[in-house]
């Protein structure tokens, strides 16, 4: 399995770590440990190494392909969940930080507060790889973006409309956006635009990114249609006020004929039915929902073979 040399004991804490060729190789990597894998090739890539797994929010994919990917590679991952560690209360992160370095040679984390992730890789000594924060989720969109160069081979110019929250996965999608050349759309009410911040950085990229209040200039000829939950882990108490904002926003299987003749429909799960989409879309011929959740095993493992060796 080829190496990219610029990542080793790197962190990925959002996808605006990485240049665009160790985006692009990242992929390939992905791909030929997929091919391997699926003809039951398994190098123990990462014989003997340890993973240690942060979960401050629940999780059924991230948990489960970190965990069978590290088990596929050779190594060994432990849950360190919330209750039984409680990061920031029992401890400062900084000290589990100082910690876990002396143990593992990785860490995993899913948190709230993006700076936890930030911390954790200022203060450990070992890659520090984002499970998804309040403000990115980079391991999801290497498997969406895997998914989409196996659906279409060619990343660049694609046309990809992002319908909903200004969210993690938006803004997740912006940073995609600036490291593949695709062409972003992002539909979302007034006041729930993605972080301005990191538009502005895309934009300086020369990245293509347009903000839409409307869908149907959004989905009209976009290749992949995209969508995620209104009310993300920890916004449980906006509810109310979000299924409100976003009533109009609900994907049906009618939007996909705007869609352009090759156009799919992704969504990162879990999906809230009723809510940004229906059944029907995520079970479409269209949809390539389940395609995306099985590369994230196959993306994170290029991932943590290629910063933890
Ligand atoms: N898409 C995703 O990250 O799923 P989980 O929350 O189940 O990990
Ligand atoms: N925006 C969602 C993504 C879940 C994978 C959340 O943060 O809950």
């Amino acid at each position: 399995m080829f190496k990219i040399d610029s990542l080793k004991g790197r962190d990925l804490t959002a996808l605006s770590d990485l240049s665009q060729s160790e985006f692009a190789e990242l992929l390939e990597s992905a791909l030929e440990i997929k091919k391997a894998s699926k003809l039951g090739i398994r190098p123990e890539l990462l014989k003997q190494k340890t993973l240690a797994m942060i979960f401050e929010k629940p999780s059924l994919r991230t948990r489960s392909t970190f965990d069978i990917g590290m088990y596929q590679l050779g190594g060994y991952s432990i849950l360190l969940d919330q209750k039984g560690i409680n990061l920031g209360v029992r401890e400062t992160i900084k000290d589990v930080a100082h910690n876990l370095e002396r143990w593992y040679d990785g860490i995993m984390a899913r948190t709230f507060a993006h700076s936890t992730i930030i911390e954790l890789a200022k203060e450990a000594d070992i890659p520090v790889i984002n499970g998804l924060s309040d403000l990115t989720h980079p391991c999801q969109l290497m498997a969406d973006y895997l998914t989409m160069k196996e659906e279409f081979g060619e990343l660049k110019g694609l046309k990809v409309a992002f319908v909903g929250d200004g969210n993690n996965m938006a803004n997740s999608h912006i940073n995609a956006a600036v490291l593949a050349g695709t062409e972003l759309t992002i539909a979302c009410p007034e006041g729930y635009e993605p972080d301005m911040e990191i538009v502005k950085n895309a934009r300086a990229q020369g990245a293509n990114i347009k903000i839409d209040h409307g869908l149907k200039d959004a989905v009209l000829g976009a290749d992949v249609l995209y969508t995620d939950v209104w009310v993300s882990m920890g916004q449980e108490e906006e509810a109310k006020a979000r299924k409100k904002a976003f009533k109009d926003y609900t994907i049906t299987p009618d939007w996909f004929e705007l869609l352009s003749d090759r156009g799919i429909f992704m969504h990162d799960l879990p999906a809230h039915y009723g809510e940004e989409c229906v059944q029907e879309t995520v079970y479409h011929e269209q949809s390539r929902v389940f395609p995306q959740a099985e590369n994230r095993l196959h993306a994170q493992k290029a991932v943590l073979y290629q910063t933890m060796s």
